[in-house]
């Protein structure tokens, strides 16, 4: 049960997908080529915004500490362009399998508020590795709220410091609960998913493994292999929307 390419070149290869009806507890594990078919860019390859932007400049604390307005301006971009955008036909099938079975868990390296956006009512637990665009929080009177405002306004916060926004940038540390709620999830899971990310940022590449480390399926869904493609027990190429309706579509119904 390897390297399945999709579309599948012959119909058989779909009996050999993991039907999604069967496990309770599935995790799946999300980056930005989940977004990318819904028009907001990848970080790395052609056209990835850390080929256009260096996070030296705009995403880490210490561009912040030097010059919080240009940072904000960057921010301020992200949160136009992405409040343009829907979510995808990916992010809806997470939504409903989410919906069908509440123990499923979503882990996200994504900051880009979809997920949410694509949740039936009530959704389920949404783990944001790296924070959010849509919440800011003050370093110095450590308040922390949502905010959906663009251009973001004000950028200080009442006590007059810098807000900035909860996003882990380059060099921040992960927090310690997110990592936890993740963890957890993994070590329970019976399924794990993993869609469009290219695993080369640590810690979140590594987390997949607590699961692979259990011996429970794993599936890797990308356009192209990564280096943690050796380690899934099955890996499907193509757009994530499309292998997602397909792996939905291939599911069993209950009986
Ligand atoms: P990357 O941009 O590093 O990788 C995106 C992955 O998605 C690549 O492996 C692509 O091959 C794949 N991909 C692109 N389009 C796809 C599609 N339509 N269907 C399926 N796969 C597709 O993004 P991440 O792995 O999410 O940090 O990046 C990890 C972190 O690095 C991000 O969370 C971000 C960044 O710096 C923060 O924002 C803090």
């Amino acid at each position: 049960m390897r390297n399945l390419r999709y579309p599948f070149p012959v119909p058989s290869e779909l009996s050999k997908l993991p039907s999604l009806d069967r496990y309770r507890r599935i995790v799946f594990f999300t980056g930005a080529g989940l977004s990318a078919e819904s028009g907001i860019p990848t970080y790395r390859g052609a056209g990835g915004l850390w080929a256009q932007y260096r996070y030296e400049d705009y995403a880490c604390q210490r561009a912040f500490d030097r010059d919080p307005r240009a940072v904000w301006d960057f921010h301020d971009k992200r949160r136009a362009a992405v409040a343009a955008c829907s979510p995808n036909d990916g992010h809806r099938v997470i939504a409903e399998v989410q919906r069908r079975g509440p123990e499923t868990v979503v882990i996200t390296q994504n900051i880009d508020g979809l997920h949410q956006r694509a949740a039936v009512s009530g959704g389920g637990p949404i783990v944001e590795l790296h924070g959010s665009l849509w919440r800011v929080r003050c370093d110095r009177c450590k308040t922390v709220r949502q905010d959906e405002s663009v251009p973001m306004s004000p950028r200080t916060c009442a006590c007059g410091a810098f807000l900035r926004p909860d996003i882990v940038w380059f060099e921040d540390p992960l927090d310690g609960r997110t990592i936890r709620r993740a963890t957890d999830a993994l070590e329970a899971c019976d399924l794990l998913v993993s869609v469009g990310t290219s695993a080369v940022v640590y810690p979140a590449a590594e987390l997949p493994r607590i699961a692979m480390s259990r011996g429970v399926p794993t599936v890797e869904v990308n356009l192209e292999d990564t280096p943690m493609t050796p380690l899934y027990a099955v890996t499907l190429r193509g757009k994530a929307s499309e292998v997602l309706r397909t792996m939905a579509g291939a599911t069993t119904p209950a009986p």
